[in-house]
């Protein structure tokens, strides 16, 4: 859930990051390596100089044994050169002379006394270059300690033992520069390829979050929306295509309204004509029967006559019933004759007669039928439709129906008049995301659609049905 909820851009920032760790990491380790093994040759290599200076020192004296002073005085001048430790001890009863010299490895624990005598100077410096020395580095890369014995006789005394140990401490100063350089320049090419790959990813990110809003706005209808143009290839190609796809639904839109509209006014029209012939031939028709069938009625008539003369009088006025019901579906007459809100009246009047169980409202502002213009036909209708599917499908009691005018913002100084049409049932409603089972809804979302106007349905099951429809007084109702 969580992993699912993080962006891309997040992941691959991430993703870098981790990557850049990791490079920082085995180079890390790398430069701590490669300290560690320099530090142990070095301090091999210095301890192996010393031995064998003291050895080329002890074949070039003359006399076998050289005076202690001078001895002492030729290993102070190798402490001061390189690191090392030297010990002098009176040279113990297990030590062997035919021993050879040798450097052994992990003396500590012995009690030891060793030479005080490096000079203040290299002290100072190994001091100095120590203590810039990370603990963790130093204890990282210092190699086990590494002593080399050397017994020697000198003149007036006994046998003399010379212990050497080479101090680390200098190496590791020097190792630690040299890996802090290495450090530094994969921490700046980390943080240099971060930065850029960053960068990048942030200026490709800007155009995903364009294209993202470009197309939530076509979700939400707004086919006029369109991308700019982008310097990388690839959005600039989406951003093509996303224009190309946007105007073609832009059209396909228009075109489809244009058809709807057309299609809406040959439908009125045809039953405006089908109304007019009931009106005119049917209507007529059956007036000049009634008419003529009244003139039949003679005082002498026998009285099966005057029964059939009555019968057809009675079928005619049926027949007028029909005529009247149909032509009021068809198209209301005073529709055009007397304006939207009588024909409402005249249309809700009869439901009511039908429907006595039902309280039905209906409120209407003033100036409605001037605004209406050419989107009377279509309120009626909606209105039409919406009162038959209550009857059909709502089973409820309280009916509510409102025209009012309305004025919305379309600009910063420009208001737009709208008339916002609500219609408002009790009944059981319905889940409005559920299949479509007829085309009434639709009928009424093409009609507003086609008028540019806004449709909202606000309906859920056991909450009634709340039908609300706004359609502009301009141009489209003119
Ligand atoms: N006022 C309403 N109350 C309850 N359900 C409704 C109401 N209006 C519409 N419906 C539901 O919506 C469906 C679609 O309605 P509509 O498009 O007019 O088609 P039809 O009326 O032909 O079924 C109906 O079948 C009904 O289930
Ligand atoms: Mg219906």
């Amino acid at each position: 859930m969580m992993r699912e909820s993080l962006s891309l851009r997040f992941r691959l920032n991430l993703m870098i990051a981790l990557t850049m760790l990791a490079i920082l990491g085995l180079g890390t380790l790398f430069a701590i390596h490669n300290a560690r093994r320099s530090v142990a040759e070095e301090i091999n290599s210095t301890v192996n100089l010393a031995l064998q200076l003291i050895e080329v020192s002890l074949a070039d004296s003359p006399a076998a044994s050289p005076p202690l002073g001078s001895w002492l005085s030729q290993l102070n001048r190798l402490d001061k050169t390189r690191h090392l430790r030297i010990q002098v001890t009176p040279f113990p009863e297990s030590f062997s002379a035919n021993e050879p010299p040798q450097a052994h490895a992990g003396s500590e624990g012995k009690p030891r006394r060793w030479s005080e005598h490096p000079p203040a100077g290299v002290r100072e410096q190994a001091k100095r270059n120590t203590s810039e020395v990370p603990g963790w580095f130093a204890w990282a890369v210092k190699p086990r300690s590494i002593v080399a014995e050397k017994k020697v006789n000198t003149a007036g005394s006994d046998a003399t033992r010379i212990l050497i140990e080479a101090n680390p401490e200098d190496e590791i100063a020097e190792a630690w520069h040299e890996a802090l350089g290495f450090f530094t320049l994969i921490a700046t090419l980390a943080v240099t390829i971060y930065a850029v790959v960053h960068i990048t990813v942030g200026r490709a990110f800007r155009c995903v979050g364009v294209i993202l809003d470009g197309l939530e706005d076509i979700e939400r209808g707004d086919y006029g929306r369109r991308l700019p143009g982008f310097s990388l290839p690839e959005f600039a190609r989406i951003s093509q295509a996303f224009n190309h796809m946007a105007s073609a639904l832009e059209k396909a839109r228009n075109d489809n309204r244009a058809l709807t509209q057309q299609s809406l006014a040959i439908q009125e029209e045809e039953r405006r004509y089908l109304a007019h012939e009931l009106h005119d031939e049917l209507g007529q028709s059956l007036s000049a029967i009634k008419v003529m069938t009244a003139s039949l009625r003679k005082p002498d008539s026998r009285p099966q006559d005057n029964e059939a003369i009555d019968c057809i009088m009675a079928i005619c006025d049926r027949l007028f019933g029909v005529v009247r019901g149909m032509m009021r579906r068809l198209r209301p007459l005073m529709l055009d004759e007397l304006g939207l809100v009588v024909s409402l009246e005249d249309l809700i009047e009869s439901w009511r007669s039908r429907n006595p169980g039902v309280n039905l409202h209906f409120d209407c502002e003033d100036d409605i039928e001037e605004s209406a213009g050419a989107a009377k036909i279509h309120l009626f209708r909606i209105v039409q439709e919406c009162l038959t599917n209550i009857v059909k499908h709502a089973e409820a009691d309280d009916v509510r129906i409102k025209l009012a005018l309305k004025e919305i913002a379309e600009t910063d100084e420009h208001d737009r008049s709208w008339i916002q049409l609500t219609i408002r049932d009790n009944g059981r409603g319905f889940d409005p995301n559920g299949p479509r089972r007829g085309f009434g809804l639709l009928g009424i979302r093409e009609r507003v659609a086609s008028l540019g106007g806004l449709f909202r349905l606000d309906t859920s099951p056991g909450d009634g049905v709340t039908l609300e429809v706004c359609v502009p007084c301009g141009e489209a109702s003119r």
